[in-house]
């Protein structure tokens, strides 16, 4: 029989994982993990805001099944994502006898499923683990592919692994508690989803965006299916972004991340960083010829449906273009962008001119 909620299967050097989207979806992770082949014990590890309610309703699920569920709760926040984090769960891990055969189940943001996941990468040398992600931005981006980690006072996510999951199920519904903007930011990675490889997906984005913004449960579940088997696609072609696919990904995020280094991470979500950012790679990719003025005003206009900001004031210029330079994916000294050459066609080019960027940079931040 079909499983309705399997949004897409990722394939990696390991083998293959499901990716089980549904309204409501996290009542049957008894069943799911039995059919995945774990009986218990099952380490649950979630944040202090995620634990209540969707913690306890997973260990709920689980002990309807039979399985028994352990729970493990750090204070939510990015400054949990640390080495020091990490020994609390293996020392809490141990004090429980935890085998190499049973399973961590990761429950809650992208800050859960990177921490979570590098326990589950290093502990005993590798447990499996499961991501149930909580919030929009973990669930079309940072639960699937595989990429765990943790901060150092240095840096974001300079300690980690790619080490993949066994499942990632998310159940929409959890996305109920979010606020207004913590939805707005995670719909920008899906949006930008769209514009990288799906101009159907923009056009869904473009027709719904009220029904999407109150999280309208069958379409929500649907484009949030779709995104996530985009993502899931990607990953599969380019496991260790070796082969120039999973760049894609980062569309809007070069100036999206120098906006939030330059604030030092206390004024832009995320998801808003690259809205903006996917404006001035918009305009960039104008002034470069490969796309027109009306392709410019669509993303204008559809994150502005979105209520993503289009453009940033009061920025300190020098500390926004010394992050630009520090870009990760900065290439021999020149950024590499990644660019639309047509809608839902995206391409990586290291040859923008100076200039130019420097234009669309002084055009939308200042
Ligand atoms: N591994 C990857 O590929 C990847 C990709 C992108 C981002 N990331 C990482 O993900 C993190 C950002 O993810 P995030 O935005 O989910 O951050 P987060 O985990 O800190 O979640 C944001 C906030 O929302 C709360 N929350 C989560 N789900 C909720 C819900 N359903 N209702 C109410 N509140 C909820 C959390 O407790 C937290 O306070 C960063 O650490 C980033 O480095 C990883």
């Amino acid at each position: 029989m079909s499983d309705a909620t399997l949004a897409a299967t990722v394939n990696h050097s390991g083998g293959s994982y499901p990716i089980k989207v549904g309204w409501g979806i996290l009542d049957n992770l008894g069943d799911i993990v039995t059919e995945l082949g774990f009986s218990g014990p099952v380490y649950i590890i979630s944040d202090s805001n995620v634990m209540n309610p969707y913690g306890r309703q997973v260990q709920w699920a689980l002990q309807k099944s039979g399985i028994k569920a352990h729970s493990f709760v750090f204070p939510a926040g990015e400054q949990s994502k640390n080495q020091n984090s990490a020994n609390e769960i293996y020392k809490w891990l141990v004090d429980r006898k935890a085998e190499r055969r049973h399973l961590i189940i990761a429950v809650g943001g992208g800050v859960v499923g990177d921490l979570a996941g590098y326990v589950a990468a290093t502990f005993l040398r590798g447990v499996p683990f499961i991501q149930v992600p909580t919030s929009m931005a973990s669930m079309v981006d940072a639960s699937i592919g595989g990429k765990v980690a943790v901060n150092l006072p240095q840096g974001k996510n300079l300690i980690g692994a790619f080490y993949q999951p066994k499942a990632v199920i998310a159940d929409v519904a959890s996305l109920r508690s979010l606020g207004k903007r913590e939805l707005s930011e995670g719909w920008a990675e899906a949006i930008k989803h769209g514009f990288i490889v799906d101009q159907q997906l923009v056009d869904v984005f473009e027709d719904n965006s009220q029904a999407l913004m109150e999280l309208e449960p069958e379409l929500s579940t649907d484009v949030i299916k779709r995104s996530m088997a985009i993502k899931a696609n990607i990953v599969s072609q380019d496991e260790r972004e070796t082969l120039g696919l999973r760049i894609l990904l980062n569309y809007g995020h070069t100036v999206g991340h120098a906006l939030e280094a330059s604030t030092e991470y206390g004024r832009f979500m995320h998801g808003e960083g690259v809205s903006v950012g996917m404006v001035a790679a918009s305009k960039i990719a104008q002034h470069m010829g490969l796309i027109d003025e009306e392709l410019v005003q669509r993303h204008l206009k559809l994150l502005t449906q979105y209520n993503l900001p289009i453009n940033a004031e009061n920025i300190n210029i020098e500390a926004f273009n010394n992050a630009m330079a520090l870009d990760k994916k900065s290439l021999s000294g020149r950024n590499q962008w990644v660019l639309l050459d047509s809608i839902g066609k995206a391409i990586t080019r290291h040859d923008v001119p100076v200039e130019i960027v420097q234009n669309v940079v002084s055009e939308l931040i200042n």
